[in-house]
């Protein structure tokens, strides 16, 4: 579906009427969003609002403040031109989900889409009619703290998901009450910052942008997303703010987007820190050149582009395109006859049913990792002493997770009151907090968390992150769990009880040493406000754990950039080339170690691969069946398998369809995502799942960045995982 879908033609019409009104300095204005001021309005932003000089305003969430904002530029300005009103709404406005990274571990479309519905519709009860996301930053470095905001590792899955958050916050129709527009960021590339930091140096060839950064962005466009907001950061010696080809060549001529840009915070002033400009002058040249239409809060635009345009160096008509396409939005979201909110015609938020949404969220985003000995579900008839244990285990904040500006923590419900919910009279919740926070380092807390445990037949521990280790400028070099947690944790699990691991984290943890150590382990992200009662349910078998991991979990932090769809390489490691460093003879012949693609020190292959997820029932995949062993553009390629269920446990299942190219003209991926279904999958039954695979499915960019397909032979497999399953092999013909 292109974005001409949902380009409103009558909308672009009025902007260009209006435009055809306005002073320079009215459309100059059209290009500068003002930050908010906490529920006031100063007379300096009241009086660049009547003079029209600005045509958005960040952060500012307090419905009456906003109609009073609303009504200044309506009523008081000259041509009456209404506000975009921006905030973060990344995952929930005051009812908070699972942070991206954990709703991409739902591999679920729906509840995305369901997600970002009901955010749009409680922000936009505050007058909000614009939100930054979806964040859709492809990236493969957990110590980057704004993977918590992204949907993972993994172009195929990022792109659907965040295809849902947009449709979820723009709806069937722009113009809606509860309709914000969404915007696509961080164009692009920002997701490879190097180490891990932010705000870095991203060195990314264009065929990996192409194949790889590009397509959720591409998708995004091609949804009808409202607007592009451009990374921070500096690809490839030219950070994406002044970057033509990003915005002008790929964007705006190659994928025919028609909505418009903003610059992220003050990142058009950054040019000059970057060292690609010598001052704000020519930041705001570069930038409007390349196509920036929109500069969030710094006044590079408003302080330079007048005599840009006297000296020529800025054309009439660019500022024109820039304007008509800002006040487009404006049109298509109706706000020239509705600028205004009324709250009363709303929702209440955090009502039930957005509550119950967050909690059906959060209980599909949970990751089981490992339940040695079916430790889980708890059987809490039978077992009535449970310990709680962990410095996450009853904060009603940090399970809330990174950007909830407008998260009520007041809504959230955690762990341990969900475990004495659960239990109830007949049973006892042993609780304690064993680390101030999870940054802690004394073990005062040590005893008390010991007693709790041996009281009880079950310890349960919520270990992980704050909320502040993850999100973005909060990257780590060491992805272990923080502060004393692992001796708390070794202390519980000396005591000899079943121990199950819940971890709250903004990013893939390496807690290998820890998850060895215990029975049970569920991953639960930073879960939003029903966190806990979600967890509860999959501890005690009320929900069934389905979710699978969105990234790739490494052993050790040396082995970052590791993920699933990794290159071949000339020397592959293979199990019986591999020779743990602890394994080599003293004075070992130099050639003697495999010679092939890995460290020494720690085993190549994850902790936990992409895809992976337990469930309580015991699936087992047959063989991937073909319809043939060759396919054309013309003949696509039926696959499929049958999923029988053993166990008696209803459970969801997400099946993954992937795909290798053996041989082609550029290097491809041992394995690339290309299909997942959820399917529902009865005890004691079985189910078939088919995927068609066509031709297109197999294209890829290659050696001159247009993308082609190839003939030749392919690998096929339908799993549970990417690191399970046995594959087919068909032949592409031409
Ligand atoms: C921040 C982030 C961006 C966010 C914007 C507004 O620095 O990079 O994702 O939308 O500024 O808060």
């Amino acid at each position: 579906m292109s974005h001409n879908t949902y380009y409103d033609k009558h909308a672009l019409a009025r902007a260009k009427d209006l435009l055809a009104d306005m002073t320079l300095s009215e459309k100059l204005g059209q290009l500068n969003q003002f930050s908010g001021e906490d529920g006031h309005i100063s007379d300096h932003l009241r009086a660049n609002i009547q003079s029209g000089n600005v045509s958005s305003v960040i952060n500012e969430v307090d419905a009456s403040v906003v109609n009073e904002l609303q009504r200044i530029a309506v009523e008081e300005s000259r041509l009456g031109i209404p506000l975009l009103i921006g905030r973060d709404v990344i995952h929930g406005f005051t009812t908070v989900f699972p942070i991206p990274l954990g709703q991409a571990a739902t591999w679920c479309e729906q509840t995305i889409e369901q997600g970002a519905r009901i955010a749009a519709c409680e922000a936009a009860s505050q007058g909000v009619n614009w939100t930054f996301a979806p964040m859709i930053d492809i990236t493969r470095d957990p110590r980057w703290g704004r993977i918590a905001e992204s949907l993972g590792e993994d172009p195929f899955l990022c792109a659907r998901l965040g295809r849902a958050m947009v449709t979820g916050f723009q709806g069937t129709d722009l113009q809606d009450a509860t309709s914000i527009a969404a915007c696509a960021k961080h164009f692009a590339g920002y997701g490879y910052s190097e180490s891990g930091r932010d705000y870095h140096f991203a060195n990314i060839s264009e065929n990996e942008l192409r194949n790889t950064v590009f397509p959720p962005f591409k998708m995004a466009a091609d949804a009808g997303v409202a607007t592009f907001m451009t990374s921070f950061s500096d690809l490839n010696g030219v950070p994406a703010s002044g970057n033509k080809w990003l915005m002008d060549d790929v964007l705006r001529k190659e994928w025919g987007f028609k909505g418009f840009i903003v610059s992220d915070w003050a990142s058009i002033e950054d040019l000059s820190v970057h060292g690609l400009t010598e001052n704000n002058a020519q930041s705001a040249q570069l930038a409007a050149n390349a196509g920036v239409d929109m500069e969030m809060v710094s006044r590079c635009y408003a302080q330079n582009i007048p005599a840009l345009l006297e000296a020529g160096t800025v054309r009439h008509s660019d500022i024109d395109a820039m304007v008509t396409r800002i006040l487009y939005l404006k049109f298509a979201l109706g706000l020239f006859e509705n600028p205004y909110t009324d709250s009363s015609k709303f929702p209440e938020r955090a009502n039930l049913e957005h509550l119950e949404a967050a909690k059906q969220a959060a209980i599909k985003s949970c990751v089981l990792l490992k339940n040695d000995a079916h430790v889980l579900p708890i059987n809490t008839r039978l077992t009535n002493h449970i310990a709680v244990i962990g410095p996450l285990a009853d904060d009603k904040y940090e399970q809330l997770g990174t950007w909830i500006f407008d998260g009520d923590e007041r809504y959230s419900i955690t762990c341990a009151e969900a475990m004495r919910a659960k239990v109830g009279n007949n049973g006892h919740i042993h609780y304690a907090k064993g680390l101030d926070t999870s940054r802690t380092f004394s073990n005062e807390g040590f005893q008390e968390a010991i007693e709790a445990a041996q009281q009880s037949e079950v310890v349960i521990m919520v270990l992980g992150e704050e909320s502040i280790l993850s999100g973005e400028a909060h990257c780590r070099s060491n992805i272990d769990l923080p502060g004393a947690q692992s001796d708390l944790l070794d202390e519980i699990v000396a005591l000899g009880k079943p121990v199950v691991l819940v971890v709250m984290a903004g990013r893939p943890l390496t807690i290998g040493a820890e998850t060895d150590k215990v029975d049970a382990v569920l991953y639960a992200w930073h879960p939003g406000t029903m966190g806990g009662s979600a967890i509860a349910d999959l501890l005690c078998g009320d929900a069934m754990p389905s979710g699978k991991l969105p990234v790739t979990f490494p052993r050790a932090v040396g082995q970052i950039p590791l993920y699933y769809s990794q290159k071949m390489s000339g020397r592959p490691v293979t199990q019986e080339s591999f020779v743990h460093q602890n394994d080599i003879p003293i004075r070992a012949a130099q050639t003697s170690l495999g010679m092939a693609s890995n460290h020494l020190d720690v085993h190549f292959s994850p902790l936990y691969p992409f895809g992976f997820g337990l469930s309580y029932a015991n699936l087992q995949y047959s063989e991937v069946m073909l319809s043939s062993q060759q396919m054309s553009a013309h003949e696509p390629l039926n696959v499929s398998v049958d999923i029988s269920n053993e166990s008696d446990f209803d459970t969801d299942e997400i099946v993954q369809l992937y795909i290798r190219d053996l041989v082609a003209s550029t290097t491809r991926p041992i394995k690339e995502l290309k299909g997942f279904r959820r399917v529902h999958v009865k005890a004691k039954s079985k189910v078939n799942v088919s995927f068609e695979i066509t031709e297109d499915l197999l294209g890829f960019y290659g050696q001159h960045n247009t993308r082609i397909t190839e003939a030749g032979k392919f690998y096929v497999w339908i799993a549970t995982d990417s690191a399970s399953g046995e594959y087919k092999e068909f032949s592409l013909v031409k």
